[in-house]
């Protein structure tokens, strides 16, 4: 059975005050090491140290795809291994969007992240017109083609794939639960063609406007296995929420 997360991305948002105050409040049962937060890489050390009694993971809303150098701005994976990271985000929609990744980029640094032990995990997802144009499943699936190209596994815990459809971040539009369900589903077959059994038990969770009124729906679906949430993962109590639901 693959294991079910609730991933918080902060992105570029929360002050110092309101990280204490989210590690204060924030309440979790049955914290079985799967509710981690991506802040903003500035305060991952703060947040690994308000996190720790609260079982929390940190980790980072990107990697570099290089060992080490003259790579200005860079988030070297060996050096958040040493800072006691567990996770990375890759290929968000706003990097792919705004900073131009491509998936070979993308595929770079997912090969990055598994040979230091960190888990990455794989963003895909389509935007408004790519879904109007019936490409969905074509779109999400040769990114994720192109982003697990020549990336093997040892087990199914070193890869977790998260589908945000593009049009639902951010815009309170959460795509339905036979929506996310239907493209989850064609993932997890492509997942058992690459990885055979181990592709069973790897973690697909649905992000995009993912809220504690409708997370229940969303996680009821067979092959949704938690949420990547940003916005309603700010406050502890929502967040608590979305937790308890997993
Ligand atoms: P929202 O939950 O704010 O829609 O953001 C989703 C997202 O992009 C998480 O990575």
């Amino acid at each position: 059975m693959p294991k079910n997360y609730m991933i918080g991305n902060w992105k570029m948002n929360q002050s110092l005050t309101e990280i204490e105050t989210f590690f204060k409040n924030v309440k979790l049962e049955d914290n079985q090491n799967n509710f981690w937060i991506a802040p903003q890489t500035l305060h991952y050390s703060k947040c690994a140290e308000l996190a720790g009694p609260t079982g929390v993971l940190v980790g980072t809303q990107n990697i570099s795809d290089q060992e080490q150098g003259a790579f200005t701005g860079e988030i070297s994976a060996d050096s958040l291994m040493e800072m006691g990271g567990h996770f990375c985000l890759i290929g968000h929609s706003e990097r792919r969007s705004l900073y131009g990744e491509t998936d070979e980029f993308i595929n770079r640094k997912v090969a990055k992240a598994i040979e230091k032990g960190l888990v990455p995990v794989l963003c895909v997802g389509e935007t408004l017109a790519e879904r109007e144009a019936n490409n969905t499943l074509s779109v999400v699936l040769g990114q994720l083609k192109s982003g697990l190209k020549d990336i093997s596994l040892n087990n199914e815990a070193e890869l977790i794939i998260a589908y945000e459809p593009v049009w639902a971040i951010g815009t309170g539009k959460t795509a339905s639960p036979e929506q996310a369900e239907e493209v989850h589903a064609a993932i997890r077959v492509l997942l058992e063609e690459l990885y055979g059994e181990t592709g069973k038990d790897i973690s697909l969770l649905y992000g995009g406007s993912v809220k504690p009124s409708n997370v229940k729906e969303l996680l009821g679906q067979t092959n949704i296995n938690g949420g990547l949430v940003g916005g309603a993962s700010l406050k502890a109590e929502d967040f608590s929420a979305l937790c308890s639901a997993c």
